[in-house]
């Protein structure tokens, strides 16, 4: 959507690149338009529009209710901010698990109408044939393994994945598959940082780590999250580099006083 043509938008082919040289990718979420410029200004490589909207945007408990359409909606304000990431638009929950011809229709509607660059879905060997159907079309898939939140009621319990030998193994079978079916990167959410370097070290396409150590190719969290916007839950595995709640609960009762008191507006903010 950039109409800013000087500045070098970030590719999938690039992101290989950046495996291949040992330059970390940074990705975070974003769901509207002023986080996305922010996120844009400052460099950041992937912008996903998640499905994490549903809890930290929309006040869900899980991310199962989002809609194609709200999140065609996220994904089209998102893009018109963005000049240089890549911008990955999140699968949800039943966009793509009905048929082949659903996925590619819901896939196809975040290029044409959300002017998305990429799509995600969550899932391993049992998606592969609708990632490999989507990638010869011509979108660009990104994958999802490990803890996949969209399953919540299968598992019933977000704890770490890939623990037992068994769940490892699949892990490390379905990041194959899914390279091999054409994905261009892996979101790998919640395993052990052991298995997160062995499923790393054993693919050509970047992994993108979530709760899955430092030897991911890049790193992912939920912007909602690192600013300290969402409280009600922090996992370990977030680091806060901002108490913006904090911050705007501060303003709003500060201003809240000021109108209360008429110190709002002053002479200079009025005609
Ligand atoms: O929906 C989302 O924000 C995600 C990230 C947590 C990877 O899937």
């Amino acid at each position: 959507m950039s109409s800013h043509k000087s500045i070098a938008k970030i590719t999938t082919e690039q992101l290989r690149k950046m495996k291949d040289s040992g330059e970390k990718i940074a990705a975070l979420t974003a769901y509207d338009f002023i986080m996305a410029s922010l996120l844009d200004d400052c460099g950041i490589d992937v912008i996903l529009v998640g499905d994490s909207a549903s809890t930290v945007f929309a006040g869900n408990d899980t991310t199962l209710p989002m809609t194609m359409d709200q999140m065609v909606y996220h994904t089209q304000v998102v893009s018109k901010a963005v000049k240089r990431a890549l911008v990955v638009a999140d699968m949800p929950f039943m966009s793509y698990q009905v048929s082949l011809e659903d996925a590619i229709r819901n896939a196809g509607r975040f290029m044409k109408e959300g002017y998305a660059e990429a799509i995600k879905m969550e899932g391993g060997s049992e998606f592969t044939p609708v990632v490999k159907r989507i990638v010869e079309i011509g979108i660009p898939v990104m994958g999802h393994l490990g803890l996949t939140p969209q399953s919540i009621h299968k598992f019933g319990t977000y704890r770490t994945r890939g623990v037992s030998a068994g769940e490892a193994q699949k892990i490390v079978k379905d990041a194959k598959a899914l390279e091999s079916a054409g994905a261009f990167a892996i979101v790998l959410e919640k395993i052990p940082s052991a298995l997160a370097r062995k499923v790393s070290n054993s693919l050509q396409i970047p992994t993108i780590g979530i709760g899955a150590g430092p030897h991911c190719d890049g790193q992912i969290l939920v912007s909602h999250d690192m600013l300290g916007l969402y409280e009600k839950f922090q996992p370990r595995f977030v680091r806060r580099y901002a108490t913006m709640a904090q911050s705007m609960r501060e303003a709003f009762s500060n201003y809240t006083v000021d109108v209360k008191k008429k110190r709002f507006p002053n002479s200079k903010e009025s005609y």
